[in-house]
């Protein structure tokens, strides 16, 4: 659409989540734009609605009637035919799952993910991810710098969600590929060359998932996929195999890249300023307020998706019908007339809990808790191993090319 199409609409032509300068440094972008005036802008790098404030964008999440989920997933650019073609064929259809759909297709699948996500499996995971945290820290060597990503944020989550589900440990390596593949295709802009390469390989994911689901129905044991399996049972058209499969399919990706970029965030917000690791190992009790925090301050989903189901006026601009918005979640975070202070990093915030990381209404995220208690656990025991931990300095941090999910790709520290 040419920019003359939208009277009214302020434009910020040099606004791309995908450039160096926005990977390294989206917190400087911020601070440099002119939100207070403009927030909500059109983005024609992206062809996408920035939406700023943290009003607006609650009203929208708020709001399923007006603004679809559908764009949630949707890749950035237009993919090649034969990569779309290798999608379908491998049942990933436009809409792949619970987040990018809208009622009552939603309710479909998040009524029995929530069953069968209960408070009670979430808490019966505590011994499960303290022994993880254990093992993988008795695996540092501390005399030497180690990336603490290897070592602990990468695979804890991984760790913890796959054997939730069920998944055999022998296949987490592989499953963990998958994911990064995903990220890529749905939330980065893969070259053409490279998109078949994702797409044979999301295909390949969903396969594994359909046949993990019909190995468990012959196999049950105590985890999320057999008492999904039980919904299953009880009336099996209210949920099928297939969307079985499709939950699990979520659920792998959400609750693994998300967690590892928290636990990244946190410790790095911590470590860059000593003082503030240091007033954790003094007071464990500070923990549950840093992981609030860290999600508010530096989240580790900086941005959702939607689009208008019709034409709109939100934040003073008017929209037309089948818009797509850029919910910038990590600009919410920052939103001063909800945050005082916003850009200063503060465990004792006294309503740091009302960031918008996990987003709200019907698609509010259902692994929130077990997230935080990953993040929480995690901490505790490095503060109480590693009191002196520090950042190796003068390293240069990298960052996943991808709107959604942000947190250091490495990050070195010695003990
Ligand atoms: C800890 C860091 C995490 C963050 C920041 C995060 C963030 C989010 C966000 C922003 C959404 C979309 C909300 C919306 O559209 O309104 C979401 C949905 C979701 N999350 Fe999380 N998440 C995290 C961890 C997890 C974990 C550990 C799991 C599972 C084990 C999980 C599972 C899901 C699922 C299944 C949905 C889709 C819910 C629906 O569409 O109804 N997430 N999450």
């Amino acid at each position: 659409m040419a920019l003359d199409q939208r009277p009214g609409c302020p434009v910020h032509a040099d606004f791309d989540p995908l450039s160096d300068e926005f990977l390294a440094d989206p917190y400087a972008v911020m601070a440099r734009l002119p939100l207070a005036e403009t927030p909500v802008f059109y983005a024609p790098a992206i062809d996408y609605y920035v939406v700023t404030r943290h009003a607006d964008i609650e009203a929208v999440l708020l709001d399923p009637g007006t603004y679809s989920a559908g764009a949630a997933q949707l890749p950035l650019v237009t993919l090649e035919p034969e990569a779309t073609e290798i999608l379908l064929a491998g049942g990933h259809r436009p809409q792949p799952s619970m987040v990018s759909l809208d009622p009552p297709a939603h309710t479909r699948l998040r009524r029995p993910t929530s069953r069968a996500f209960t408070p009670r499996r979430v808490t019966e995971m505590e011994p499960r991810v303290r022994a993880t945290v254990a093992e993988l820290l008795d695996a540092i060597d501390p005399s030497a710098p180690f990336d603490l990503v290897e070592a602990l944020t990468f695979p804890l989550p991984a760790t913890v969600v796959f054997s939730f589900m069920g998944v055999p440990e022998e296949d987490y390596v592989q499953l963990k590929d998958w994911c990064g593949h995903r990220a890529t295709l749905a939330w980065g802009r893969p070259p053409a060359a490279e998109q078949v390469e994702h797409a044979t390989s999301m295909a390949a994911y969903r396969r594994y998932l359909r046949e993990l689901v019909a190995r468990k129905a012959g196999e049950r044991a105590d985890d999320f996929t057999s008492a999904l399996l039980a919904i299953h049972d009880e009336d099996p058209d209210a949920l099928s195999q297939e969307e079985i499969a499709s939950i699990l399919f979520s659920l792998s990706f959400a609750g693994h890249e998300t967690t590892n970029y928290l636990i990244g965030n946190m410790i790095r917000r911590l470590l860059e300023e000593p003082a503030r690791w240091d007033a954790v190992v003094a007071a464990d009790s500070l923990i549950p307020g840093v992981v609030e925090e860290t999600l508010r301050h530096d989240t580790s989903v900086p941005a959702w998706r939607r689009i208008t189901k019709r034409p709109v006026t939100l934040g003073g601009v008017d929209i037309p019908e089948g818009a797509k918005l850029f919910l910038w979640l990590a600009a919410a975070g920052r939103d001063a007339s909800v945050f005082p202070d916003p850009d200063a990093f503060d465990p004792h915030r006294a309503n740091a809990k009302r960031h918008l990381a996990f987003g709200k209404g019907i698609h509010f995220c259902i692994g929130s808790a077990l997230g935080k208690l990953e993040a929480q656990l995690a901490l505790e025991e490095l503060t109480r191993r590693f009191p002196g931990l520090r950042l190796v300095e003068e390293q240069k941090l990298e960052f996943h090319p991808n709107i959604s999910f942000r947190g250091p790709l490495a990050l070195w520290v010695r003990a």
